[in-house]
């Protein structure tokens, strides 16, 4: 239970008022104290973040992208400044799955933080055998499988950009994996069905959806006049997205009512947390906010729990989906497929 004090909304009643909310929420199998995680890429494992705040008072971390190999990522420059966002093109620098288990998983299972480990890959056997190691070792809560890696073996055809692949890279998973492990593919914004592509990985097995990734951009430098970054395109990150990420969270929702969701994209506030709960999200992750604000994790945790308490609720699980319920039922009407787009 989080207490949150605050005062009254009526600007004639100089109330101060004291209510307890409830801030614990779940991923299907995976129980979490609180609704609030990092985003993968965005806090390494979260050693750096803890000399800012006591990260075991997340809902979790979920680490970088892990592969199997270590690698050293995409040439530079590779991120840009873009409005209300950035682009990067880091290219899953890493170090490789037995250092990252040897090291940061062994530190963030003494330092006691929930963590849930996200794995890349190349192939589909890559991602099996990042499964396949994976299996008993200690402090591993949950397995976030990011799909939006380019596939070596198709013409670099993203995974999560099709049904048929996005399923292939889970159900490897799922089979290599400890039975019980919860598996949250992570799904591109780029495709022309969300919805589809979540129905495919929930039947591929998996446990539940993290959504949104980036979504591939470009910034052209007018000083060379070339691309920006050495990569050309890469992933657009921060609030610029947000309104995409909402979007494709509700979709989900819609297809799937009963699935763990976890959104992100460009939640800088409580309020913009708030904004994915309603949509349908279980618990959200924290991204790019983190590069100039490292403590945002914490406060966005403390400032959503203020913003249920004055909305009336006093716990996230009364808020998730509620977009969608208050909807139907003050609307009463069928919204049109001509209506919805908006043009
Ligand atoms: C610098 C950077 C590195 C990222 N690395 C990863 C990664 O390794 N794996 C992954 O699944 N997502 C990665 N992401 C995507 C984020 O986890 C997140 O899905 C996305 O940035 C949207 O959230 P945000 O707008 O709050 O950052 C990265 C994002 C940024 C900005």
């Amino acid at each position: 239970m989080t207490r949150v004090v605050f005062a009254s909304a009526d600007p004639n009643s100089s109330d101060i008022r004291a209510v307890e909310v409830d801030m614990s929420t779940d991923l299907g199998t995976l129980e979490l104290p609180a609704p609030v995680l990092t985003a993968s890429g965005c806090a390494a494992a979260g050693k750096e973040l803890d000399q800012f705040f006591d990260i075991t008072e997340l809902g979790a971390i979920v680490t970088k992208s892990v592969m199997l190999k270590p690698r050293s990522g995409r040439a530079t420059p590779r991120m840009a400044e873009t409005p209300s966002g950035m682009l990067n093109s880091i290219g899953l620098q890493g170090p490789g799955i037995d250092q990252f288990i040897e090291h940061d998983l062994a530190w963030l299972a003494q330092r006691g933080a929930r963590t849930i480990v996200s794995i890349a890959g190349g192939s589909v056997d890559e991602y099996a055998k990042l499964a396949q190691r994976l299996r008993n070792v200690p402090g591993v809560a949950g397995l976030e499988v990011n799909i939006s890696c380019p596939n070596v073996e198709n013409r670099g055809q993203v995974f999560a950009c099709h049904a048929g692949t996005a399923a292939q890279v889970v159900q490897a998973v799922k089979r290599f994996a400890d039975p019980k492990m919860p598996i949250l593919a992570k799904l591109s914004p780029d495709v022309t069905d969300i919805a589809e592509i979540a129905d495919a990985v929930v039947r591929a097995g998996a446990t539940g959806i993290s959504v949104m990734n980036t979504t591939l951009g470009m910034v052209i430098d007018l000083d060379s006049m070339r691309p920006a970054l050495a990569g050309v395109t890469g992933g657009l990150s921060g609030p610029a997205i947000r309104p995409i990420a909402v979007r494709c969270v509700w979709q989900i929702r819609q297809a799937l009512p009963h699935i763990p969701i976890l959104g992100m994209g460009g939640i800088r506030s409580g309020e913009d947390a708030l904004q994915f709960i309603l949509a349908g999200a279980n618990a959200v992750s924290i991204g790019t906010v983190i590069f100039n604000d490292p403590s945002a994790p914490l406060r966005i945790q403390e400032e959503l729990a203020q913003a249920l308490a004055i909305r009336g609720f006093t716990s996230v699980s009364e808020a998730v989906s509620f977009a969608h319920r208050s909807a139907t039922a003050e609307v009463g009407v069928e919204v049109s497929e001509e209506d919805q787009d908006g043009q």
